[in-house]
């Protein structure tokens, strides 16, 4: 029926009406680029629109919706955009602080409750998940991504996209999802946002696509180019990206739409002369629609006219966009998630809450713990210091949609007093701000630190320093803290650094003179009740890193899955200090590598054993390792499986993440973790850019970071 409705529809329109539906523009929430100048609804009331970016609200949606309707001659109605990423009302942790619960049907939860909340606000469609692969903490967006893993990344963007959409679109629980940025984003040239991009292909394929093809095989039903060039072309422009791969080779059937002004942005880019130009490389690339930009809506007519597109391009791109608004159930009743008594029952539902909570307390990343000092005691005193301590607008991070700052989300003083139930056990004092230059108040908060058996500083950025035109040079913590940090020190007590942020920092300071470093991220609306529960241990850490922690921004970037190079550094032990692929004033080693993540319990692997020492294309290798909880208290623990290609006709990572399992293990329990992997996991882009697995011997690690130290050995035979 769908493919009829649209064609019958489709045979009515005219030329203008189909260019309509290419057409999106902002509405006057929240303004998530620069201003573009056109007014929407004088748009709307000439036909000339077929989707709105940022109206949310039943009521809101509702007046423009109708607006629009009153104004179509065959009353297809608007889609509505929005920006949610981590949450609706409820806000989860920034993606990044998700990322590290590694936790997929926790990833999955909080996209179907932001889905839920937003579509009973009147929204249809959201512009996440973001899958961009980044390996450069100075990139402000890393905080919106999953990391710089591909594996880990693709796990993840499949499950928000099964999270967000559901199995059914018709459901009035799920929106559209929208995976972004196509491609390469994350790879902007030192870490600049919009900046340039330039890679071979064989990277792009095996590193910075898998996420992206993961989205398209979970159903996604629309995606964004991205805003940089790869290799000179703009991602807007790319017949290569757009119409080679997306809609060619993984035969995507859904809508593309810009990044913001991405077709615009081609004329500075320096790839179209003007923005007919523009909009001309923009349809025959592929791109569906146009954000915000206005392109399409004043040139397409006359590019079709001068034969620079065709008919059967610009039919193709409104077909798209009113199959999405027919799966949504728009064509049926275009008000159907307009119910304001819904929308009021839904919003901040009590197990949303709930859920908000638990992810907060599973993305929790335990960096460092000298002596056991947490978890804390609730019969300690303790001084809770820092710029974050009774910080309620910050803590939901950045883009958190329509999240409330003021007045909902749980500050960590809040969740403090209510696990110890107001006791007078602790203390709450800022001492300095996130970016003061002057310490005019740390002489109080060093005052309440003189009078406690243990610090806990709560520390880090404002929530404004990552997100998108967020990039920085200096990834250190802001401000005085740092300073305020070495006073804490001086009083020769336990101090407990809890930090809050939306990036990989550098932290060698830190972790040489804290007693213990908690990464919460940006925990979100309930995130104070989480750290609290954390610190307290009514939470054990189970969090690892989606992303490299740098001892200095100088090594960036810095990923574990990185190449050998003909010279490799093998440390202090090497005979060969100088002509090594090294540098001389720091490590090569990152301060906590990718997958690292410590608990309050221990945990010992043992005992890897593989099916097989060769494998065949057809066969399948199975791994399995005993893990044992040997600490003091219940626990989770990620296992993780990377392998290692040690010869390929073309150069292989020294390692790769293939596999993950959560296993949650009391005290003193053991249990058997099993791994499958077979050809189809060791496939790469060959020396011809033929995707495929080579014969050849193989090396297994596994163990609780990247590091993993537990080997076995296999070959791979035709
Ligand atoms: O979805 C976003 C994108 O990530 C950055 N530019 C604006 C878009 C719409 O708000």
């Amino acid at each position: 029926p769908k493919e009829q409705f649209v064609a019958e529809l489709m045979a009515k329109m005219t030329i203008d009406e189909k260019i309509a539906q290419t057409v999106q523009f902002t509405a006057d929430g929240s303004i998530t680029g620069p201003k573009s100048g056109d007014n929407f609804i004088e748009q709307i009331k000439k036909g000339n629109v077929g989707s709105i970016l940022n109206a949310t609200g039943v009521k809101y949606t509702n007046e423009i919706q109708k607006l629009n309707l009153d104004n179509s001659r065959l009353k297809i109605p608007l889609l509505f955009g929005y920006d949610v990423i981590h949450g609706y009302k409820t806000i989860f942790p920034i993606t990044l602080g998700e990322t590290a619960s590694w936790d997929l049907e926790a990833a999955k939860l909080s996209a179907q409750i932001a889905a839920a909340e937003a579509a009973a606000s009147g929204v249809h469609w959201t512009f996440a998940p973001m899958v961009d692969i980044s390996r450069d903490g100075r990139w402000g967006r890393v905080s919106e991504g999953a990391g710089e893993d591909p594996f880990l990344g693709s796990k993840m963007a499949f499950a928000r996209v099964k999270g967000f959409q559901g199995e059914d679109l018709m459901a009035l629980n799920t929106i559209l999802a929208c995976t972004k940025h196509f491609a390469a984003y994350g790879a902007a040239e030192a870490g600049r946002d919009y900046n340039t991009t330039d890679m071979s292909e064989r990277v792009l394929r095996d590193i910075y696509f898998p996420p992206f093809k993961a989205t398209v095989d979970a159903g996604v039903r629309t995606f964004m180019a991205s805003f940089n060039e790869i290799a000179g072309v703009p991602s807007t422009g790319s017949k290569f990206l757009m119409h080679d791969v997306l809609k060619g080779e993984w035969k995507f059937d859904g809508m593309v739409v810009t990044d913001y002004t991405g077709i615009n942005e081609m004329i500075p880019h320096g790839f179209a002369k003007d923005e007919a130009h523009a909009g001309e490389l923009a349809m025959n690339a592929g791109i569906d629609m146009d954000m915000v930009g206005g392109i399409y809506m004043k040139n397409l007519k006359k590019l079709l006219q001068e034969g620079r597109v065709t008919e059967a391009q610009i039919n193709d791109a409104c077909k798209r966009v009113l199959d999405v608004k027919y799966e949504l159930g728009l064509f049926e009743d275009p008000y159907r998630y307009n119910n304001e008594k819904r929308e009021k029952e839904t919003i901040y539902k009590k197990e949303y809450l709930v859920a908000a909570t638990d992810i907060a307390n599973k993305s929790m990343v335990l960096l460092k713990n000298k002596g056991n000092v947490l978890p804390l005691k609730k019969d300690q005193k303790v001084a809770f210091v820092g710029p974050l301590v009774s910080d309620e607008f910050n803590i939901i991070g950045s883009w958190a949609a329509s999240g409330d700052r003021y007045g909902f989300a749980v500050s960590v003083e809040e969740g403090v007093k209510k696990f110890l139930a107001n006791s007078n056990k602790a203390t709450f004092s800022k001492g300095v701000e996130i970016k003061d230059t002057k310490r005019d108040n740390i002489q109080q908060a060093l005052n309440n630190a003189k009078d406690a058996d243990v610090i806990v500083a709560v520390m880090g950025e404002f929530e404004n320093m990552t997100g998108e035109a967020a990039s920085q040079t200096d990834i250190n913590l802001p401000g005085l803290q740092k300073e305020f940090l070495a006073e804490l020190k001086k009083l020769n007590k336990p101090v407990v650094l809890v930090l809050m942020n939306g990036r990989p920092l550098t932290l060698e300071w830190e972790n040489e003179n804290m007693d213990a470093i908690l990464e919460a991220w940006w925990p979100g609306t309930m995130g104070g009740d989480a750290v609290a529960q954390t610190l307290y241990g009514a939470n054990n850490p189970s969090g690892k890193l989606p992303i490299t922690f740098p001892r200095n921004v100088g090594q960036i970037p810095l990923y574990y899955n990185h190449k050998n190079t003909g010279r490799p550094y093998l440390g202090a032990a090497d005979s060969e200090q100088k002509y090594k692929s090294r540098y001389t004033d720091v490590d090569n080693s990152p301060l906590f590598e990718f997958g690292y993540g410590l608990s309050y319990t221990t945990f010992a692997y043992s005992n890897l054993k593989l099916s097989s020492n060769t494998v065949n294309l057809k066969q399948k290798l199975t791994i399995t390792v005993d893990l044992a909880n040997t600490g003091n208290y219940d626990g989770s623990e990620v296992v993780q499986l990377y392998v290692h290609d040690l010869v390929g006709s073309v150069t292989r990572p020294v390692r790769e993440l293939k596999g993950f399992k959560k296993v949650p293990l009391k005290k003193g329990e053991k249990q058997t973790v099993s791994f499958e992997i077979s050809a189809e996991d060791l496939k790469f882009y060959d020396i011809n850019m033929k995707e495929t697995a080579e014969a050849g011997d193989f090396e297994i690690f596994i163990g609780g970071s990247s590091n993993a130290e537990l080997k076995g050995k296999f070959e791979l035979v035709k």
